[in-house]
């Protein structure tokens, strides 16, 4: 067991942080309050290889591991989780999918842009009324021979307005349940799909959020993802190794609450010390140094399976589920830690309070987390 980074790892790591610092920081408020898309941060991000970092060179990527993804979605979250959230669902639900699972001709046409933040993409299986019941599709896929005609509504759909590529999951074969689910490459603009509002969200506030609407919308066959029926478990895949992007996010979130409030508990007096000298504040800070420890350690665990190729359904949903869970508390303990400033925009743990609690409900909410773990604990 080797605990240590890679020299390439540290790299990126610094590379990340750095960038949030110089690119993400300035702004955050702002676009947080206006719900303002980070254009530019996101097209620097496509330059510097973030949007595509698991993925082969020859397909745009950086080609890096897991491990340097989740370092960097930590640090890019660490200052602004809008930005990470974007940029984990090109990385993992987008792109990771269509590497593993697309033929040659749909990697080169559709990853290539996507790896290399040319474009962005986005992931279409929430329905308004399948969110974590995911296998009661009513979007629909009717096979016409040469193509597919896709008929439903989309909703919560991060990066539904600024993406160039969906993946959309839709059901072909009702009667077949889950094993008749299809998933298909769509792009922008085609007749018949429209981008529907943008929702008002309590947090992640500068990634933007829609429902989608498609009638009638004429999908080639060539854009099938996979065997016809491979739609579900093409999703459960993705979302399987996509949770690792989640976990990261929520640890970001809470380790930038904790060093915003640690700075601030060495600054800030009351009864003529440093708030730190309390135990009042010392224990909170305490709890927050190890649950982020711990949050982190499966992550990097789970990640380095990924790496390893090992299934990691289980590790992936238990970093997910503690890392959102250590974000939640973790925030919330920040803003009592800065008290009446706490409450305010401008020392920034009330946003990050806001964006939490987003990492407990997407990508399957810690409830689905407990299905997921408890079922292959059960099978051990
Ligand atoms: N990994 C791989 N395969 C899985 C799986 C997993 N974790 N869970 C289920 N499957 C497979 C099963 O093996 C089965 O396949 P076969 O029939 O081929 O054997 C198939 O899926 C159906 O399984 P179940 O009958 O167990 O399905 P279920 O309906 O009982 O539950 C579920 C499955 C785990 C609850 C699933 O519906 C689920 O993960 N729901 C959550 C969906 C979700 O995450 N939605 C969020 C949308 S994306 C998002 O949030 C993006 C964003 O904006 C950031």
């Amino acid at each position: 067991m080797n605990f240590n980074l890679t020299e390439e790892q540290q790299m990126i790591q610094q590379a990340a942080r750095d960038f949030a610092q110089a690119e993400l920081l300035e702004g955050v408020i702002e676009r947080d309050n206006e719900q303002k898309f980070p254009y530019e941060a996101v097209k620097k991000m496509g330059e510097m290889g973030f949007l595509g970092m698991m993925v082969d060179p020859k397909y745009g990527g950086a080609g890096l591991d897991s491990v340097s993804y989740v370092l960097a979605m930590e640090e890019i979250a660490k200052v602004d989780a809008s930005a990470a959230v974007i940029m984990s669902v090109n990385n993992s639900l987008v792109c990771a999918g269509l590497e593993k699972f697309c033929t040659e001709e749909q990697k080169m046409k559709y990853l290539k842009p996507l790896a290399s933040g040319e474009v962005i993409g986005a992931f279409a299986l929430s329905e308004p009324e399948a969110g974590s019941d995911a296998t009661s599709q009513s979007t629909t896929a009717e096979d016409k021979g040469d193509y597919y005609l896709l008929n439903g509504t989309k909703n919560w759909i991060t990066n539904g307005g600024n993406a160039t590529y969906y993946i959309v999951i839709a059901q072909t074969h009702p009667e077949k349940k889950h094993k008749g689910i299809n998933a298909f490459i769509v792009e922008k603009g085609w007749e018949g799909f429209v981008v529907g509002k943008k929702e008002e969200k309590l947090g992640i506030r500068g990634s933007d959020t829609h429902s989608l609407m498609f009638t009638d919308v004429k999908v080639p066959k060539e854009n099938r993802i996979g065997e016809d029926g491979f739609g579900f478990n093409f999703a459960m895949a993705v979302l399987n190794g996509g949770r690792i992007g989640i976990a990261s996010q929520a640890l970001g979130i809470a380790s930038g609450a904790y060093e915003l409030s640690l700075k601030y508990a060495k600054e800030r007096k009351s009864f003529g010390t440093e708030i730190i000298n309390h135990q009042a504040i010392a224990f909170k800070l305490a709890d927050m140094h190890v649950n982020i420890m711990a949050a982190r350690m499966l992550i990097y665990k789970a990640a380095a399976e990924k790496d390893e190729g090992k299934d990691i359904s289980e590790s992936g949903a238990m970093a997910k589920l503690y890392a959102s869970q250590v974000a939640m508390d973790t925030t919330i303990e920040a803003v009592q830690i800065h008290g009446g400033y706490g409450y305010v925009k401008e020392y920034h743990v009330e946003r990050m309070m806001r964006d939490a609690k987003i990492t407990q409900i997407y990508e399957g909410t810690s409830e689905i987390q407990k299905i997921v773990i408890s079922r292959a604990i059960s099978k051990k």
